[in-house]
């Protein structure tokens, strides 16, 4: 083959390089929202995902010395410089991941100057990244502390996790302690619980603050009357934990306006976590 040639290097290039939309990190996108839309966590444009790509993986899909635009983020990004991220859109609606990938996901990386997103991919339509990107990066930077191998930050609506924000107190020892209450494993599966915050005004970088202090204690985060935040490793492991909680919430929900006459006590929570050797939140249970 020649190679001496600009066209035949061009048509050799676009062969090398893979097809984006048969990448996994966007399937795994495509996927998730469209489960979370399905549970009805996400109605309209509800909820924002953020998810921590591999340098090398992505270099096998796009050229990544071609940024289409930059777009700043108002905040400082610092601890990201360089690391690139497959974000939602915001004013996208999840149930429209799937089919058209390209217009509602973007794939962004954290420039030089840390507080500018340089556009890889996406927002095909002109648009952006979620307006709860300060939430989300500052959430990864913050997990990213505890710990190094923290890929997801997901946030959704879901029903009955809302639903209980409105007849429970906002405390998040009572917040955890009920809904380790609800089901045999919640305990297991959020040992470290549940933080809560009050209402506050959504898409600014003070929600965004406190959001990350939260994570640099928990794994989840309920915003009060708004929603929740879950960081995890993987896809599977956070979607994992918002639909613990929203399960517990759930028979919470079912449960709240009945008189209760059994529950899971706390020694037997005690005896759970130390059965399945996870670190737990002691102090939040009454022993
Ligand atoms: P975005 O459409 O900007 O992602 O906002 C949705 C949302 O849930 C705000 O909290
Ligand atoms: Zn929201």
């Amino acid at each position: 083959m020649l190679y001496n040639n600009e066209k035949t290097i061009f048509t050799e290039r676009r062969i090398l390089m893979k097809d984006i939309f048969t990448a996994p990190f966007v399937k795994e996108m495509q996927d998730t929202t469209a489960n979370m839309y399905r549970l009805g966590w996400d109605e309209r444009n509800g909820g924002n995902i953020s998810y921590m790509l591999d340098e090398k993986e992505v270099a096998e899909y796009l050229d990544l010395t071609k940024v289409i635009r930059t777009i700043p983020t108002g905040f400082d990004a610092t601890a990201l410089i360089g690391k690139i991220f497959i974000v939602t859109g915001t004013g996208k609606y999840f149930k429209n991941v799937k089919d058209d990938p390209e217009t509602n996901l973007g794939i962004i990386r954290i420039a030089e100057d840390g507080t500018t997103a340089e556009l890889l991919w996406g927002y095909k339509d002109g648009s952006k990244f979620t307006s709860e990107l300060p939430a989300h990066l500052m959430s990864h930077m913050a997990r990213l502390k505890v710990n190094p191998e923290n890929r997801v930050v997901m946030h959704c609506h879901p029903t009955n996790t809302l639903a209980m924000n409105y007849i429970h107190e906002l405390d998040e020892k009572k917040f955890t302690h009920t809904l380790w209450e609800m089901c045999t494993e919640c305990i297991v599966v959020f040992p470290d619980g549940v933080g809560v915050l009050p209402w506050m005004l959504c898409g600014t970088n003070e929600i965004g603050e406190a959001t990350a202090k939260k994570m640099e204690e928990f794994r989840l985060v309920v915003w009060g009357m708004h929603g929740i935040y879950g960081a995890g490793k993987d896809m599977d492991e956070t979607f994992g934990l918002i639909e613990t909680v929203e399960k517990a919430a759930q028979i919470y929900m079912l449960t709240a306006h009945m008189p209760r006459i059994n529950t899971i006590k706390d020694e037997e929570m005690k005896v759970l976590a130390e059965f399945f050797g996870v670190k737990y939140r002691a102090d939040f249970l009454n022993l």
